[in-house]
């Protein structure tokens, strides 16, 4: 006698454990691997580590905490929208905070379309890996560095080759998708969480071993001094607003992902310690990533600044100097690419749940439209690299007068919607929802209660107000 209700019901997390795993992998990604290190790298070093850090502890944590106990305390609703109507509801205040969640849902749903798209280049540099280990193997020469007999041009033009082929890269961005969708399909504790439980601990494996192959083959010295010596002349305050931007898309904050996940938490756990386990992890991991990419670019004499280049040109290239870089390459890129799949599940899962609850779908249909809608908009991403790259969707709007189609979607949901759901739902939980509810649902008390609800209440909203104010209108900064 199982109804619906009741699968729902018991299809949520095994135990702490699994949550955390899968709330960790959902942080995880691109973000710690991709774009730390890059806006590390360009805003020299040190000074941004610092800003990020404080930005992730004062605001990224409590937010964190805030999103997944909206999540828990919504009545057994799945999706973000119902979750946050629920503990509205119940403080006496209007459902429509739902809005706040259905913007999350919106953003999770247009990052997906263009994270599965790198996802698909990160791919594609797994099969190249793949491929130059098994020749090195044939050969005899397990430990060769990468792309042997190949010269640096050849190796950084392969990004190139990637770009120019659009059949190529889309290919890649549905076979990506379709991992993703396959995971999701299978549910929460048969899909999601034994994902998260194997690519997680794999994907911590990787990093340490390479990290301390780094610091072996590598310039670690050099590294250190770069990211942990602040250089405060090269900090601008737009590299401040940066760095609070990159806090939200890295801690997955304003996407949906923590607000559902947190609906599948059993009443037992505890969310706070919970909650600064996900942003500390979280944070760990990019420092540990800058830890990682930095003494192999430092070592081969490449610019840490290179930007997005970084790991799929520059790394690349490095591997080709150093003993042992075949094989380095390929763990790299997998490394990468368990990063991404547990982030891609959890960006699938919040509109996937709430399709469930808006159209009464089940969730093998209603996974298959998100992913599907997130595809085709994907591909618009793609062609936007060759035959649309002359394409500027957002031409009209200053700050996106040159960008892309895919830059442009990460731009309008990092730089308009992730702040604007962290804005309203911080406001709403410092101010509107009931306080004991929010103090029950915390596990927080005493001073730790008020200090946790006082940077909701009053730090998040003007910090997260500034970031809306000034990733729009850079000009305000002169
Ligand atoms: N936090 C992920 C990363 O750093 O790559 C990206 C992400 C995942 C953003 C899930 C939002 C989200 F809901």
């Amino acid at each position: 006698m199982v109804g619906s209700g009741a699968v729902a019901a018991n299809d949520g997390w095994s135990s702490r454990t699994a949550f955390l795993m899968a709330a960790i992998g959902a942080a995880v990604g691109l973000g710690n691997i991709w774009r730390f290190p890059t806006l590390a790298g360009e805003n020299g070093g040190g000074a941004f580590v610092l800003v990020y850090v404080v930005c992730v502890a004062l605001i990224g944590m409590p937010m964190v905490l805030t999103e997944v106990l909206l999540g828990r305390a919504g009545g057994g609703h799945a999706d973000a929208v119902g979750s946050v109507a629920d503990v509205a509801e119940r403080s006496g205040r209007s459902r429509k905070w739902g809005a706040f969640g259905l913007i999350e849902v919106i953003a999770a749903f247009f990052i997906l379309s263009f994270y599965s798209v790198v996802a698909g280049w990160v791919l594609n540099y797994v099969f190249l890996s793949g491929g130059d280990v098994l020749s090195v193997v044939l050969a005899g020469n397990p430990l060769s560095p990468a792309f042997v007999g190949q010269s640096q041009a050849e190796v950084t033009g392969m990004m190139g080759t990637l770009f120019s082929s659009p059949g190529r890269m889309i290919a890649l961005h549905s076979l990506f998708m379709a991992v993703t969708l396959g995971i999701v399909m299978l549910g929460v504790g048969g899909g999601i969480e034994k994902a998260a439980t194997w690519l997680m601990p794999a994907f911590f494996v990787l990093l340490v071993l390479i990290t301390i192959y780094g610091a072996f083959a590598g310039s670690f010295a050099e590294a250190v001094v770069f990211l942990f010596t602040p250089n405060f002349s090269a900090l601008t305050p737009l590299a401040v607003n940066e760095a609070l931007g990159q806090a939200f898309f890295s801690l997955s904050l304003g996407s949906a992902a923590l607000i559902t996940y947190g609906s599948y938490v059993p009443a037992r756990v505890s969310l706070g310690s919970t909650a600064a386990m996900i942003a500390a992890a979280d944070t760990g991991v990019a420092l540990l990533a800058g830890l990682m990419i930095f003494p192999i670019v430092f070592a081969a004499g490449l610019d840490p600044a290179a930007g997005p280049a970084l790991i799929f040109q520059s790394l690349p290239v490095a591997f080709q100097g150093m003993p042992g870089g075949a094989l380095v390459g390929l763990a790299f890129f997998l490394l990468i690419f368990f990063a991404a799949l547990t982030s891609s599940i959890s960006l699938l899962e919040g509109p996937t749940a709430f399709a469930m609850s808006a159209f009464k779908l089940r969730r093998g249909p209603a996974a298959i439209l998100v992913a599907v809608l997130a595809f085709a908009i994907g591909i618009a991403c793609a062609l936007g690299y060759n035959v649309w790259s002359d394409v500027r969707p957002l031409a009209f709007w200053s700050v996106f007068e040159n960008t892309n189609i895919l830059d442009s979607i990460d731009g309008v949901t990092g730089k308009l919607m992730l702040p604007l759901a962290g804005l309203g739902l911080a406001v709403f939980t410092g101010w509107r929802a009931d306080r004991r509810l929010v103090e029950a649902e915390s596990g927080l008390s005493g001073a730790t209660f008020v200090l946790w609800r006082g940077l909701v209440a009053w730090l998040a909203p003007v910090a997260v107000g500034l970031i809306l104010l000034f990733g729009l209108f850079p000009g305000l900064l002169g």
